[in-house]
Parts: C-alpha cells; sequence; structure tokens
C-alpha cells in the first residue's frame, strides 16, 4: 500500500468504533496525523538546538463531522474503558485536575481551554472517533493527539491558521499548561511540518522550517523502532522533567557567574565549553555531563545534516549511535530495556546506528538499518529480548518505518 493512502481496515475500525457507540461519522472527513522520529538533537528542543527529524508511518486517525451542537462526543478504539468523552464547549476540567490525569480526554479538555484562554471561539461541537497504532513512549503519540484534534476542530469551525508554527505552540500548551507535561516543540514540529521522504530542518532562532531531501546514492536503508512494551508515564512523572530542571538549574548558575548564555545551546565556543567544564566540573559533575552530551551533539548535529544531503546514511547512523551513548552516560536519560534493546542490535552486520528516542526511561528505542538487515535485526530481537526482559515477552514490537506526511485529510470514506 502507498505510504500516503489509508487502508480498508482502519476505516472499516473508525466505522465499528462510531457504530457501537452511536456516533455520525457518514460523510465525515479523516484525518491521520503521524509518528516522529527524531535524528537530531534528542533533548535538544528545550535546551535551544536546531532540530531535525521525519515523519513516521505510525499514526493516529479520527474520524470527525461537526454535529451542529455545543457538544464535543469523542471514543478513542485505544482506551475504550474511558467510554465516550462528551462536554459542552467551554465546560472542561481546571488544569492539571486529578480526576483527569489518568484519562486520554484530558487532551481535548486541555485543547478546548487552550484555544479559548488563547481567544479562538469553535463554533460547534463535532462527533469524533478516534484509533491510533503509535506506540506509548517514543513516537509522540500525545502531540500527534492534540495536532488532530485541534486541526480538527478548527476545521470543524472554519479557522483557519495560515501560521502552522502558532499550531505548534497551541500543542505545546495544551501539554505544558494543561496537562503538565513539560515537553518541548519537537514533536509537534516534526509532525506538523513532516513530508514525505523528506528531513525537517528547524532553526529555534529564526523559528524556520526547511526542507532536506536525503542525498543522492544514499544505502538504501530503514527507520526500525523497537518498543521496548514498557509503559512509560507521562514526562512530568519521569526523569524527563529532572533534566530539564538541571539544565536550567545550570544556565543559572553559569548566569550569575558571567556568562552571556540563556540556554545549554548558546554553548558553542570550544574555549568556552571547556573553561566551564574545568571551573564547575568538580562543584557540579552531573550538571557538567548534561552540559557534555548537549555540547557534543550539536557538534555532531551539524556534520549530521552534512551527511544527510550527501546520501551518507551511514555516517548518520554513526551519529546516531554516538547520540546514544551520550544519552546513556552524561544526559542518563535512557532506560534500562531501552538499552537492552540497543544492545541486542548494535552488533547485528547492516545496523548503522542505534539509541534510546524521545523522552527516555521507557518506551521505545529506534535504529536505523541497511533495508537488506532488517529481517535479521528482528530475528535477533525476536530471540533476544524476550529472554533477557521475560515481563515484556508479550509487549514489545518491532515496527519498520516510513518516511511520510505528518498529516493528511481524506474525504469520502465514510
Ligand atoms: C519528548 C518531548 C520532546 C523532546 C523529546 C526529547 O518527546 O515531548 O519535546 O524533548 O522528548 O528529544
Amino acid at each position: 500500500m502507498p505510504a500516503n493512502s489509508i487502508d480498508n481496515e482502519t476505516v472499516e475500525k473508525l466505522k465499528g468504533l462510531a457504530q457501537q457507540n452511536g456516533l455520525d461519522i457518514s460523510g465525515a472527513k479523516v484525518r491521520r496525523s503521524s509518528s516522529r522520529f527524531c535524528l537530531g538533537v534528542e533533548h535538544g528542543d528545550y535546551n535551544g538546538t536546531e532540530l531535525f527529524g521525519v515523519a513516521t508511518d505510525r499514526f493516529i486517525w479520527m474520524a470527525y463531522k461537526p454535529n451542529g451542537t455545543d457538544r464535543i462526543k469523542l471514543f478513542s478504539g485505544n482506551f475504550p474503558d474511558d467510554g465516550i468523552v462528551e462536554y459542552k464547549l467551554g465546560d472542561v476540567p481546571e488544569p492539571k485536575s486529578a480526576a483527569i490525569s489518568e484519562t486520554w480526554g484530558r487532551f481535548p479538555y486541555g485543547i478546548d481551554y487552550i484555544l479559548r484562554r488563547e481567544g479562538y471561539q469553535l463554533k460547534q461541537g463535532i462527533d469524533g472517533v478516534i484509533y491510533g497504532n503509535i506506540p506509548g513512549g517514543g513516537m509522540s503519540r500525545s502531540a500527534s493527539l492534540s495536532l488532530n484534534l485541534i486541526l480538527s476542530l478548527f476545521d470543524a469551525s472554519g479557522i483557519k491558521i495560515e501560521d502552522k508554527m502558532a499550531i505548534v505552540d497551541l500543542a505545546q500548551a495544551v501539554e505544558n499548561d494543561y496537562i503538565g507535561s513539560p515537553c518541548g516543540k519537537l514533536d509537534q514540529i516534526m509532525i506538523l511540518f513532516g513530508r514525505e521522504g523528506m528531513g525537517t530542518y528547524y532553526n529555534p532562532t529564526k523559528r524556520s522550517i526547511d526542507y532536506v531531501q536525503l542525498g543522492a546514492g544514499a544505502t538504501d536503508f530503514r527507520i526500525v523502532v523497537l518498543d521496548t512494551g514498557t509503559e512509560r508515564p507521562g514526562l512530568e512523572k519521569s526523569t524527563y522533567k529532572i533534566r530539564r530542571g538541571e539544565c536550567e538549574e545550570l544556565v543559572s548558575i553559569l548566569q550569575k557567574a558571567g556568562y552571556d548564555i540563556s540556554r545549554l545551546a548558546d554553548i558553542k565556543d570550544e574555549a568556552m565549553y571547556e573553561k566551564i567544564m574545568t571551573e564547575f566540573g568538580v562543584d557540579y559533575p552531573d550538571l557538567c555531563d548534561r552540559l557534555k552530551y548537549i555540547f557534543a551533539a550539536q557538534n555532531r548535529f551539524y556534520k549530521m545534516l552534512e551527511a544527510w544531503k550527501a546520501g551518507d546514511v551511514e555516517t548518520v547512523g554513526v551519529i546516531f549511535r554516538e547520540d546514544g551513548i551520550g544519552l546513556r552516560d552524561d544526559y542518563k536519560i535512557s532506560g534500562a530495556e531501552l538499552e537492552t534493546m540497543c544492545d541486542i542490535v548494535r552488533t547485528v552486520p547492516g545496523v548503522l546506528g542505534e539509541r534510546m528516542l524521545g523522552g527516555g526511561d521507557k518506551g521505545a528505542s529506534g535504529a536505523l538499518v541497511q533495508a537488506e538487515s532488517v529481517e535479521a535485526v528482528q530475528q535477533a530481537v525476536e530471540t533476544a529480548y524476550p529472554r533477557s526482559c521475560p515481563e515484556f515477552a508479550d509487549k514489545y514490537a518491532v515496527h519498520i518505518c516510513k518516511v511520510v506526511d505528518g498529516i493528511r485529510v481524506y474525504e469520502g470514506l465514510l
């Protein structure tokens, strides 16, 4: 099936979910939002680095139709026990309410809250049915859901936003201010701007997006996502929040010492970096380790971009692996099962690089793999992972991914 079409099974699934729950999606549109795979700098977004990544073909699909009322009615096939999430426009729980912290409904509630706060008036409610196959942890399921809901609600109310970066900001605000997750902008950018076959390059200083085609003559490779089957709680409940805090603490210590920086990414100069490590390495060894990773990964980022443009996937893979070692040893954001996956695939011939993905602790690792070695990777994981992590033997999965458009809308299917 071509990467950008929608399969019958998904359409039937959406129809069935609507029927079982008394929701009307006849003639509805379907919006598909992707997952994302970051090629660099992982954990760079909230530290101010440039970013590069792609949209990948694990998705959330949402069929939705304006219902002419002031009520939103949504059902997720992934969280059937939550039942229909239903509310009146403008009538949602307060941000970070304990009562909703374990339900997926906090995303639509949060969107209602943030859109209203930012002055957007939704004109009418929708009936909507959602279904997705993005694993939790590592591939940005939450950003995909937030973007899908925002775009669909805007569409249903005829609201058009030219500046796509404003949508990124809204989706981030839903997570930061309503849900309480301290995420950056990486996920939203890579999904919203993602294009088939292209890498998306974001420059935070200019807030600009450029597309970078993989250079001609590149080795045929696959992006492989190694879902460990572990569940990662929200970023607000994980090491992520601690690392963010540590990075901010180091920035503030350095500012007080007279360094003219506002983010760790501002430390680009080798001499400045060496001076900081000498001055602060003894008193703040852990904070300096965080800087060590960011500084090295930021340097590698530019080499990685050049390698991508040149079609030199082998070098992209080497850098991906080096980033993984920095994330494991210096940034200390990986997790036991994530590293088990990396250890299993690292020595398989044809694996160009591997590392943990995304927020950290749990979730998925990723690998860049020569196309002809994908089967060997699958076999290695099938043999070794259940032995090393028997409690996840029924839950782990290997996803072979394509680079696709981040957002697509389909009409005339329902
Ligand atoms: C999570 C966050 C992103 C980013 C990555 C790490 O996915 O949501 O903002 O910080 O972790 O690169």
